[in-house]
């Protein structure tokens, strides 16, 4: 197994996996061009990082970040807002979906005194899940963090993810409380400390 850095022509792959791999939370619920654009946005922002995980040239995971949630939304917004627009027009009918979308805009404003920077997505391809491939790729994304001088980052989970939490506990995140982004829907918020 390779442990790489992401590039922008994995963003399909990254989209892919996240709506495969990650069955709750609103972000699975939208088209795979979003996805696919949101990864997009955070290859190419000059604070994301991105670790990808391959078995020859498949990727079978990765974790994606950014050191300002905040500025990462703003550079979204301003650089793929409009073709995120048109994917998402079928749905903009729906008050729910417009609704989350500002939820998810909004909630950096919420949590960014514990930390603007932040682990936004890890996944593994299912059929690789248990066999340590999050664990390899931890480090490298550690250390990406460190290259943008972040010392701490946040990761919100929600509290069904049961492996997810059990991967944040074992591998040095510190669980700081509960927060909703959506409605009453409960997630964690836990803290990593870069030493
Ligand atoms: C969370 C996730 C990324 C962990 O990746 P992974 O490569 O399977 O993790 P590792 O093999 O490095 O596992 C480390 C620990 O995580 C937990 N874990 C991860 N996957 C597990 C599984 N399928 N079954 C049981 N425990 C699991 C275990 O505690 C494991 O340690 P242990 O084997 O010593 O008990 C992976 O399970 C996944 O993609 N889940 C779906 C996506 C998701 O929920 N992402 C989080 C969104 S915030």
């Amino acid at each position: 197994m390779d442990i790489r850095m992401g590039q922008k022509q994995d963003a399909v792959i990254f989209a892919r996996l996240h709506k495969q791999e990650i069955s709750q939370g609103f972000l699975s619920t939208l088209p795979t061009a979003f996805l696919q654009q949101l990864y997009e946005a955070i290859l190419t922002f000059p604070g994301g990082v991105v670790v990808a995980a391959c078995e020859g040239t498949k990727v079978i995971g990765f974790v994606a970040g950014v050191s300002s949630a905040s500025d990462f939304y703003r550079y979204f917004f301003r650089n793929y807002m409009i073709s995120g627009f048109f994917v998402l027009l079928k749905r903009l009918g729906n008050i729910g979906t417009i609704r989350r979308i500002i939820e998810v805009l909004l909630y950096p404003k919420k949590e960014h005194h514990v930390s603007e920077a932040e682990l936004l997505t890890i996944a593994v391809a299912h059929e690789y899940q248990g066999k340590g491939v999050a664990g390899k790729m931890l480090p490298a994304f550690v250390e990406g963090m460190k290259q943008q001088h972040i010392t701490t980052f946040k990761v919100l989970v929600g509290e069904e993810l049961a492996h997810a939490i059990r991967f944040y506990e074992k591998s040095g995140f510190q669980f700081l409380r509960n927060t909703s982004v959506h409605g009453n829907k409960v997630s964690r918020v836990y803290i990593y400390d870069i030493h």
